[in-house]
C-alpha cells in the first residue's frame, strides 16, 4: 500500500516523505520534480510563465495514474492536487493511504520564507492565505488522516505516519 502526502505549500511533504521512505525502505516519488523533468522546465515559475497553471494540473492528473500503479512507494504531491479530486481517487483506487500534513498558515509562511523553491502561487501572502482557506476543507475531506505538524520534528511526524500505517 502506498503512502500519499498532501498539504499546502510549506507543510514539509517532501522532507517528511523522504524520511518515511528511508525508514520503511519504500521508494520515494515527488510529483513536482517528476513534472518538471517531464515538461523540461527548470522550475514552477518558468512552467507557469510559459504554459500556465493548466499544464501543471493536467500533468498532475496524468502522473497520478502512473504513480498509482507503483507499490511500496511514498508520494509527495504538489499542494494543488486537491483541486482535482480525480487525483486522490486514482491513488485510493490502487490501494493507498492519504495523509494530510496540517499546520496553521503562519507556520507555513515561515517555512516558505526559508525555502528558495519558486512558488508562483505564493507570490503574495493575501492570495496564498485565501487559497489556503479555500483548500483547507479539501485537504481534510480527501485525506484518510490529518497529521498536525506543529511543534514536531520531521522524525516525529514520519514516525506518527508509519505507526498509523502499521496499524492498518
Ligand atoms: C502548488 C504547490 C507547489 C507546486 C506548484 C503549485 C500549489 O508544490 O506544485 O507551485 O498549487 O499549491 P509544493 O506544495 O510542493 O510547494
Amino acid at each position: 500500500m502506498n503512502i500519499i502526502l498532501i498539504g499546502f505549500m510549506g507543510s514539509g511533504k517532501s522532507t517528511v516523505g523522504k524520511a518515511i521512505a528511508k525508514k520503511m525502505s519504500f521508494e520515494f516519488r515527488e510529483m513536482d520534480a517528476l513534472i518538471l523533468e517531464q515538461t523540461g522546465f527548470a522550475d514552477m515559475k518558468a512552467l507557469f510563465l510559459k504554459k500556465g497553471e493548466s499544464l501543471l494540473r493536467e500533468s498532475e492528473i496524468a502522473l497520478s495514474k502512473e504513480l498509482a500503479l507503483l507499490t511500496n512507494t511514498v508520494v509527495s504531491t504538489g499542494g494543488g492536487v486537491v483541486m482535482n479530486k480525480i487525483i486522490i481517487d486514482t491513488f485510493k483506487k490502487h490501494s493507498a493511504i492519504v495523509f494530510y500534513l496540517h499546520a496553521p498558515f503562519e507556520l507555513l509562511t515561515k517555512h516558505i520564507a526559508s525555502d528558495s523553491t519558486p512558488r508562483p502561487l505564493f507570490n503574495t501572502i493575501e492570495k496564498a492565505q485565501s487559497l489556503f482557506e479555500f483548500r483547507l476543507p479539501l485537504y481534510k475531506n480527501l485525506s484518510d488522516h490529518t497529521i498536525d505538524i506543529q511543534e514536531k520534528s520531521v522524525e516525529e511526524i514520519a514516525d506518527e505516519i508509519i505507526h498509523i500505517y502499521n496499524t492498518l
